[in-house]
């Protein structure tokens, strides 16, 4: 093992490759998921989701449903209890009202939760359910998203305000010696977590238990506070293991409604979406439409650069999906623009998906980018290095750090790019044209406050509690290093525990923020705990318990620019005939902190690269424009790239600490996925000479438009 010395600690694990502690009880069947944790006594219920798009519930028929066998209850608008959804969350956005379910009769979109009932058996209460008659009154609805700007509203969003504007753009775009002007869109998308989510809840001695799969759970603790008016502390949330997220598992409306059973019936009461439910309940990324323009000297540097991103809300609740943002970091130019807006439709409510923002975003710009490389003849890596910022080109504000040139160097020498013939639609391989593509990614890297305690117990072995998630980035095995290294002791005496509201508050798993979030806390406590062992405390029975809150530290730190970056290559192979295309190699080179554990961290970015496969070729979820409703609402339904898509996909990262964090962490759960569907559409381009602006690149997309080769 090696040791290697950052600031002015030695470090042994961290940086070292370790499976996942609890990989063998994942594999053996022996981690339990909160939809099959034992408990006494336990009902189950079902949701009933509307069938209707738009308009209001007549009636719901309890009446044959309740005569059923196993039925204990039907929960409705008429008889469920009220919620307070007056507040500002821990995320500091109110609730998406869909979670306070039944309050109303107003049905706002196809699969609203429109019911629950609860049975003995989740067989029993899934049959009641799907007998529960529900009558309506049905108004017309709109789910069409289609490029209306006049109605799109500018707004501010998670990535910061609606607009941001300097320079003048119409003047250097008119005196631009190269000009690109296209619009690009991306398609409704969804999370689809492998484990769906689920939760149990029960009272117990006046105290709100829930057993549930989430991103954090005191987020979600916090919030059934609130809504119920509870006292926080009377709420305690465990989330062990969490097959999944992408930031679809928050609180949603199978909590509330599991919340509202137990407290009527006195029971515990467990909630499991189906995967169908999912793709209504969880939320998803919204389609967008964006247009870029871009305007260059020429020699390729950005006089002006115009972003500008449309995606789509519900009518009760106001997400935007923030593509725009993308542009604020990566490139300046003397004027430079971006605005996000939003329009309303009758659909769910879209969230926070892998990389919000960054993901569509980044498919529009680092796609302008290949075509204003086209335009001016110059090498796509060569442009981007070209106009690399000296600051952040909106905030003004200096780069922590900004390895993204090395990034495009090591990716071009190890992807094979020098002497790549720029011009498309050369090169065959048989039946097959083939191409290569690049793009630029970044994602923020931020630090929020965080609380955790580290205990030496009378044996010798450490204890650190934690509250945090690990939605299966193996954050709690990079916590165990990080943990191992400020106590000075080997992985194997660490044991971290996490997922639990009782240990205090601290991040989410969320923002690619989780596990640099949690390391400072975790360092602060095993550091002052392993200084007092050093000072000769003799450890009692109970052993030593050393508490940390980072909340002075972070905001202590200065002003920056945070940001993980990577370089995206990929090779592709398509046949114009049938419309065919195949990524045959992708690499992504990526400067993105201290990669603590390099086996989960691989893991994390490739998972990225190949969501960015799957989002490039395969994902688009189509509503019907008379239901209202998806099509295919199913994993049959709605395609994802599977192992014969994936070919070789390799990510690696260059040398890259965060100067300002206590282990060097950056983050790097979503910025596998930023820059990828680009490369790979670019490659397209390579290949055949047709650019595709418009996500998936499906097979008929490609026959129609053919090639020009
Ligand atoms: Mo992530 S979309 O912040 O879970």
């Amino acid at each position: 093992m090696t040791t290697t010395t950052t600031g002015t600690r030695t470090t042994k694990a961290v940086g070292t490759a370790h499976t996942r502690v609890e990989g063998r009880d994942k594999v053996t069947g022996a981690a339990r998921y909160a939809g099959e944790i034992p408990f006494a006594g336990l009902a189950h219920g079902w949701l009933v989701l509307s069938t209707i798009t738009r308009g209001r519930i007549r009636s719901v028929e309890t009446g044959p449903v309740l005569e059923m066998p196993g039925v204990l209850t039907v929960l409705h608008h008429g008889n469920a209890p009220q919620v307070d959804t007056d507040y500002i969350g821990m995320l500091g956005m109110p609730p998406d009202p869909t979670v306070a379910v039944f309050q109303h009769d107003r049905v706002p979109h196809a699969g609203w939760p429109v019911a629950l009932v609860v049975a003995e058996t989740s067989e029993q209460a899934r049959e009641a359910a799907e007998a529960l008659v529900v009558q309506y009154e049905e108004e017309p609805h709109d789910v069409t998203f289609s490029g209306a700007l006049p109605d799109a509203e500018t707004t501010p969003g998670i990535s910061g305000p609606g607009v941001t504007e300097k320079g003048d753009l119409e003047a250097e775009l008119a005196g631009s010696a190269v000009v690109l002007d296209a619009e690009y869109s991306t398609p409704e998308e969804h999370h689809n977590s492998m484990e769906p989510h689920a939760v149990t809840a029960l009272w117990d001695g006046g105290r709100l238990e829930v057993v549930d799969s989430n991103q954090g759970t005191v987020w979600v603790a916090n919030e059934l506070a609130s809504l119920f008016s509870l006292d926080p502390a009377s709420v305690r949330v465990r989330s062990e293991h969490v097959g999944g997220g992408f930031g679809s598992k928050g609180v949603r409306a199978h909590q509330v409604a599991a919340v509202m059973a137990a407290t009527s019936l006195s029971r515990p009461v467990r909630v499991v979406m189906t995967r169908r439910q999912l793709f209504s309940l969880a939320g998803y990324r919204s389609p967008t439409i964006q247009r870029v323009r871009l305007g260059a000297d020429a020699e390729g540097r950005l006089r002006a650069l115009d972003h500008s991103c449309v995606s789509a809300t519900s009518t009760v609740y106001e997400f935007t999906e923030p593509g725009a943002g993308v542009a604020r970091v990566m490139y300046d130019a003397p004027a430079h623009r971006t605005a996000n807006s939003v329009v309303r439709l009758d659909v769910p409510s879209p969230t926070f998906m892998r990389a919000p923002g960054e993901a569509p975003g980044s498919f529009a710009l680092e796609s302008a980018f290949d075509e204003l490389a086209e335009k001016c003849g110059i090498d796509p890596v060569e442009l981007r290095l070209r106009n690399e910022p000296e600051v952040g080109p909106v905030s003004g504000l200096p780069f922590s750090t900004r390895r993204l040139p090395e990034c495009f160097r090591v990716g071009a020498r190890r992807f094979g790019w020098a002497g790549r013939d720029p011009r498309p639609g050369l090169r065959r391989d048989g039946r097959w044209l083939l191409g290569t593509g690049t793009a630029g990614a970044s994602f923020g890297a931020g630090a929020m406050p965080s609380t955790a305690a580290a205990t030496a117990e009378a044996d010798g072995t450490f204890t650190v509690r934690i509250n945090a998630a690990d939605i299966g980035t193996g954050a709690r095995t990079a916590l165990t290093l990080v943990a191992a290294d400020a106590l000075d002791v080997p992985t194997e005496r660490v044991r971290v525990r996490i997922g639990d509201s009782d240990f205090g508050p601290a991040m989410i798993a969320g923002g690619s923020m989780g596990t640099r979030s949690w390391a400072w806390a975790v360092t602060a406590a095993a550091e002052e705990l392993r200084g007092r062992l050093a000072m000769g405390d003799a450890v009692p029975p109970e052993g030593i318990t050393v508490r940390s809150d980072t909340t002075e530290a972070i905001g202590a730190l200065a002003q920056k620019e945070r940001h993980s970056y990577g370089a995206q290559f990929a090779e592709v192979a398509v046949d114009v005939t049938t419309g065919e295309v195949r990524v045959r190699r992708m690499l992504g080179i990526f400067a993105a902190g201290r990669i603590v554990n390099p086996l989960t961290a691989r893991n994390q970015l490739t998972g990225g690269m190949i969501w960015g496969i799957s989002m490039a070729l395969h994902e688009e979820a189509v509503r019907d424009r008379n239901t209202g409703a998806l099509y295919g609402a199913d994993l049959a339904g709605y395609h994802i790239s599977t192992n014969a898509d994936v070919p070789v996909v390799e990510a690696d990262w260059v040398d890259d600490p965060d100067p300002d964090d206590p282990v060097g962490i950056k983050g790097i759960g979503e910025i596998g996925i930023v820059g990828a569907a680009a490369a790979i559409a670019n490659a397209v381009w390579h290949a055949t000479g047709v650019r595709h602006r418009t996500l998936p690149i499906r097979p008929d997309r490609v026959l129609t438009a053919g090639s020009r080769a």
